[in-house]
């Protein structure tokens, strides 16, 4: 990862601050993007080799002003991550139309759009990592509009992995369980029991390391990768089972 540009979405985030730390031991050169003003002034504290930006991702102009500030500012974009997302939990009738597009603008277009954008710039070797979600294989009550979110992601990177393979760019696809972050507070109303999870510096590592080791389609381990597979070929079975 020596000297290679990362644009890393989501770094003010828990999985995102993580993957900030790995990246940063690895001397890449990061571009963190976020919107919390006081973590990104953090950022610069502690890592005063990584270029902090603050943006929201539902602008798509912002979304061009962070790539132009990658290419023109750090000379490219070798690795994009599209790890930004939130949740929204609860019976999708208490939600106002405009809030779930918003969600599917960070969770899903954001990354279509950044991907777009970047590509042009990215050579053989690139990557584009997504940080998707275990939901993605099983949708559960009260995470409809999240889930289909994140098998959006999983279906739409799984396919132009396809088209991009011939370039030499890779696209890898994580599938975190349950990760012990913020998440859940800013999804609101999500019971304890949901809540308990793996560290965040787990998904990080396992994520930069398939970035390393050219993997594909990757889970935390080898449990969740059999209950996603599991529970999408048992279906709605599954999705009453688990919630
Ligand atoms: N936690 C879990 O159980 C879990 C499981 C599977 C997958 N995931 C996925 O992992 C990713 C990271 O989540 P996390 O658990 O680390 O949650 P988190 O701590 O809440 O971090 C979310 C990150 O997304 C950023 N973000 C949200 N809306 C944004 C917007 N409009 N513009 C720019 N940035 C925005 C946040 O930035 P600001 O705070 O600066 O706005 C923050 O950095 C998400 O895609 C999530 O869906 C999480």
């Amino acid at each position: 990862m020596e000297g290679k540009v990362v644009l890393l979405t989501g770094a003010t985030g828990g999985i995102g601050w993580e993957i900030l730390r790995l990246l940063v031991k690895e001397r890449a050169k990061v571009v963190a993007v976020g919107r919390d003003e006081g973590r990104l002034r953090e950022i610069s504290e502690i890592f005063p080799t990584v270029k902090p930006v603050q943006a929201d991702l539902r602008d798509e102009r912002q979304r061009a002003e962070i790539v132009s500030m990658a290419v023109e500012g750090v000379g490219g974009v070798d690795v994009l991550i599209n790890n930004a997302g939130y949740g929204m939990y609860g019976d999708f009738r208490g939600m106002g139309l405009e809030d779930m597009k918003a969600l599917f603008e960070v969770n899903f277009w954001s990354a279509v759009d950044l991907t777009r954008k970047v590509l042009p710039f990215m050579g053989e070797g690139g990557v584009i990592a997504n940080v998707v979600s275990m939901i993605a294989f099983v949708p559960l009550k009260y995470w409809a509009v999240y889930a289909a979110s994140k098998s959006a992601m999983r279906s739409f990177f799984m396919a132009i992995r396809e088209e991009v393979r011939g370039e030499g760019i890779r696209v890898i696809n994580v599938y975190p369980p349950v990760v012990n972050t913020p998440f859940f507070d800013k999804a609101k109303g999500v019971p304890p029991t949901r809540r308990k999870g793996v560290p965040p510096e787990r998904v990080a590592k396992v994520l930069i390391d398939a970035i390393k080791k050219g993997r594909q389609e990757v889970f935390l381990s080898f449990w969740d990768a059999l209950l996603a597979h599991l529970g999408f070929l048992l279906g709605p079975l599954s999705v009453r089972l688990i919630t």
